[in-house]
């Protein structure tokens, strides 16, 4: 049995590598053509560097790293690939796609330069469980068969089109469909045209006039930003109406929300909430965390989230926690200090009691501005 595991881990583990010798291949056929050639050197020097960067690595990684281990079950020695040792020093972000063979297996089951399986919930799974990023595939992602083309521009259009997604994988076959089940799900962005994002009803609401007024009041110029969790991109299309760019990170996770968002023009991020934010420091204006960040997180994780946040937010920018919802007692022990650590301006603090909650919840919607310098 653990023999039978391990052979596949590695069989499948193997296949994973592909990616990493390739990369070999096209390193050195750049050194190739550079020393041959210099005169005609195409590839670009950032480009060479890089390739020199993870040329470097695994050979220092192999150097380091002894590829033959014995297997204590199976009583036999097993030569692990080079390449598979490396895989998993170069990239431990995905090391949990280890702790799922059987899925990873799954995945990475099917013929190179063909259609891809349609296994669009695998990957869900594989990305949930922390396998992200996801290994590359040499096979070609399925397309709608009769996509509509006239796509529109308009962050709040009338209907969405059905044509333009694979809908064998969801219970619903249509947006018509999803609206009518769950209709709060940004699938209708018509309906969010003349609301979202716009109403004062309760001191949790933070319209975004409201917040324009505090960042221009602040000298803080708003451009960029992300939504954390903002399934449809509701935000990023009140934003796209001030010429704001906004990111929105969204998993498909029983809907089409990636596409749902790509349809309305607005840039979908399919990385779960675990991952490192896809940014370099100090370059986002905003960071807008909504529902999807709340207190099922494991608070050491949320810790990893809010300091990610303050990594990619430059000085002056805001974090927006748009109804945070937790125990009463928990905000007040747990997330109010874990908050109170990065020691940010607290521009709005509001809260308020979850209707109907039998754990005594509460919303927070907190706007913060990180101090310009530290
Ligand atoms: C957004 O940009 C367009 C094109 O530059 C401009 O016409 C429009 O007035 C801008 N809207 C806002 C709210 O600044």
């Amino acid at each position: 049995m653990g023999f039978s595991m391990g052979l596949n881990l590695v069989l499948l583990l193997a296949m994973v590598a592909t990616n990493i010798l390739s990369l070999y291949h096209l390193s050195s056929t750049t050194y190739q053509s550079q020393t041959k050639a210099p005169t005609q050197q195409q590839v670009p020097d950032y480009l060479i560097h890089q390739l020199q960067t993870i040329r470097a690595t695994i050979n220092h990684l192999t150097r380091h790293h002894p590829s033959t281990t014995i297997d204590t079950n199976s009583k036999t020695t097993t030569t692990i690939p080079q390449d598979l040792l490396l895989y998993s020093r170069l990239s431990p972000i995905a090391s949990s796609c280890h702790n799922h063979p059987d899925l990873l297996h799954n995945y990475m089951s099917y013929t190179p330069f063909t259609l891809c399986p349609h296994d669009t919930d695998l990957e869900e799974t594989l990305i949930l469980h922390g396998c992200h990023p996801l290994p590359r595939r040499r096979c070609f992602s399925r397309t709608p068969s009769k996509p509509s083309s006239s796509l529109s521009s308009d962050p709040f259009p009338s209907s969405l089109p059905d044509s333009n997604v694979i809908w064998s994988k969801y219970n619903c076959k249509s947006f018509s469909c999803l609206v009518q089940k769950s209709p709060n799900l940004g699938f209708d962005p018509a309906s969010e045209k003349s609301s979202s994002f716009l109403a004062f009803k309760s001191e949790l609401d933070l319209p975004v006039t409201q917040f324009l007024d505090l960042a221009k009041a602040a000298n803080s110029v708003i451009r960029l930003g992300i939504d954390v969790g903002g399934a449809t991109g509701s935000f990023a299309a009140r934003m796209k109406l001030y010429n704001i760019t906004i990111l929105t990170t969204t998993m498909n996770l029983g809907a089409p929300y990636s596409e749902a968002a790509a349809l309305r023009g607005l840039v979908p991020l399919h990385v779960p909430l675990q991952q490192r934010l896809p940014l370099f420091d100090g370059v986002l204006d905003v960071v807008r965390c909504g529902h999807a960040v709340n207190r099922w997180i494991p608070v050491i994780m949320m810790e990893f989230l809010f300091y990610d946040v303050d990594r990619v937010l430059r000085g002056g920018g805001y974090l927006w926690l748009d109804r945070f919802f937790s125990k009463a007692s928990d905000l007040e022990n747990v997330y109010g200090p874990l908050i109170g650590k990065l020691g940010y301006k607290k521009v709005k603090w509001a809260t308020a009691n979850k209707p109907n909650s039998k754990n005594r919840e509460v919303y927070l919607t907190a706007l913060l501005q990180k101090p310009v310098s530290k």
